[in-house]
């Protein structure tokens, strides 16, 4: 497997082959040739690999775009992403990837594309056919909480009674705390399509939809005219509820707004959180004698889920975390007061703006260690060669690309940084997706 959603067989050159399995006996149809590879469609599976999953539970996995590996056993998913990293950074002895006992129902949130069908009026949401815009009306998901399946089947048969026009609502977002008991529920639209009746229809919908699942605690309109692929806007306005919803995450409380990031596998994430605690644990050890706090940097630090777990922890450690997103920032600061944790402070910014290597008030220098946890494209150059000047030891890279941590890694390698540990944990079974918690050090 590839780290994609293809699976390679070689002869003369590659060819890469989208719902294949290792193992497949396959009759293909080239359909695009290149130089020295080439894509391919099954045409036959003539004798189907022992590494096949039984039965995906999912009658549309084969051209959904969110789970490419479905046909693949669980097990072997995982052996195929351990090889995937190991390709991708070689030479560091890689424990097995933790994976998931149940790895079905993980997803605490989900974003649909929505669709108007016609003069018929009927509500479509769900995910895209792979490669493709066209939108497949899901109605079952079993890699997702099930209750979004239930609140999104309601609301999209209230919805195609109302007239809605094609385009202005534009996604549906669901996102629920652990044990289902807060969801939060966001529409996103088109500003400059939405008159006075559109309006007041989508406000009974969303009463509606509340009255039925009482679970839903808040209720928020999102505003995005752009036409870029990104999916919120600027401007979110609750329409109910306390435009939040609360998770207990290992020993602490968060409050998550409808903007804020907050990692999509709540089980998976708390695993990787120990393993942090337990890497920045070693190191106060070995480090004993040095007396006083130890200060942190927490890059990428959203609503302050990794700062605040290490706070409650660890209370010698002295947090700064940064975060570009208002509403996130926001989060974070009152998520230390519920916590009453006051070793954590939380900066609104660009990481490129405020990690740099001059001190400042707002940049308690000189650091001892720093976590980054950036976006699937990673550090830019400017944040990778101001960590390399900034005077610390150990680097904790949590990564959901393992590409970009392969890239910046090396490119840490100039400032002294050597990889000293690296796992992988599945936070997203059935894709071809993993988290990585590297940790790097200098002498
Ligand atoms: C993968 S999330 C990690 C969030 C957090 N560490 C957590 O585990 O919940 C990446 C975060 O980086 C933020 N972000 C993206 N680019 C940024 C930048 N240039 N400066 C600061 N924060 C940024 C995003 O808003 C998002 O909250």
């Amino acid at each position: 497997m590839a780290h994609g959603p293809y699976a390679i067989a070689k002869e003369d050159g590659v060819i890469f082959i989208e719902n294949a399995c290792p193992g497949d006996e396959l009759e293909l149809e080239i359909y695009d040739q290149r130089k020295d590879f080439a894509y391919a469609h099954i045409i036959e599976l003539l004798e189907a690999s022992e590494l096949r999953a039984p039965e995906p539970p999912c009658k549309i996995h084969k051209i959904c775009g969110s789970c490419q590996w479905q046909h693949i056993q669980y097990d072997e998913q995982l052996k195929f992403k351990q090889q995937n990293l190991t390709d991708l950074i070689p030479g560091v002895e890689t424990p097995a990837i933790v994976g998931m006992d149940e790895p079905w129902n993980f997803r605490n949130k989900i974003t649909y594309p929505v669709e108007v069908v016609g003069k018929t009026g009927r509500v479509k949401a769900g995910y895209f056919k792979r490669n493709s815009n066209e939108l497949i009306n899901v109605k079952h998901c079993p890699i997702q909480y099930s209750i979004f399946d239930e609140i999104m089947d309601a609301l999209k048969e209230q919805m195609s009674t109302r007239g809605y026009p094609d385009k202005l609502i534009r996604h549906i977002m669901l996102r629920s705390n652990i044990d289902q008991s807060e969801i939060l529920l966001c529409v996103v639209l088109r500003e400059s399509m939405l008159d006075k009746e559109f309006r007041n229809k989508l406000r009974v919908d969303l009463n509606k939809i509340q009255e039925k699942f009482p679970q839903i605690v808040t209720t928020s309109i999102n505003y995005n005219d752009l036409s870029t692929n990104v999916i919120l806007g600027q401007k979110t306005e609750v329409h109910n509820g306390p435009g939040y919803i609360t998770e207990t995450f290992g020993g602490i409380k968060l409050e998550i707004s409808t903007t804020s990031f907050f990692q999509v596998n709540t089980k998976q994430f708390l695993k990787i959180v120990e393993q942090i605690k337990s890497a920045i644990l070693r190191t106060l050890s070995e480090e004993k004698g040095t007396s006083g706090s130890h200060k942190l940097l927490d890059l990428y630090c959203g609503i302050g889920t990794i700062s605040l777990s290490l706070a409650k922890a660890i209370p010698e450690l002295d947090i700064t975390g940064i975060e570009l997103v208002e509403s996130a920032v926001e989060n974070a600061k009152k998520n230390a007061e519920i916590n009453q944790i006051s070793t954590a402070k939380f900066i609104h910014g660009k990481v490129e703006d405020l990690a740099s290597p001059e001190p400042s008030a707002q940049s308690p220098q000189p650091y001892d260690i720093v976590i980054v946890n950036p976006p699937r494209k990673g550090c830019t150059n400017k944040v990778l060669n101001d960590l390399g000047q900034l005077k610390f030891k150990q680097l904790i890279y949590v990564s959901c690309n393992p590409s970009t941590l392969a890239r910046d890694a090396k490119h840490l390698e100039q400032f002294g940084f050597k990889i000293q540990s690296l796992q992988g944990f599945d936070m997203f079974p059935h894709s071809f997706h993993f988290e990585t918690l590297a940790v790097l050090t200098r002498e």
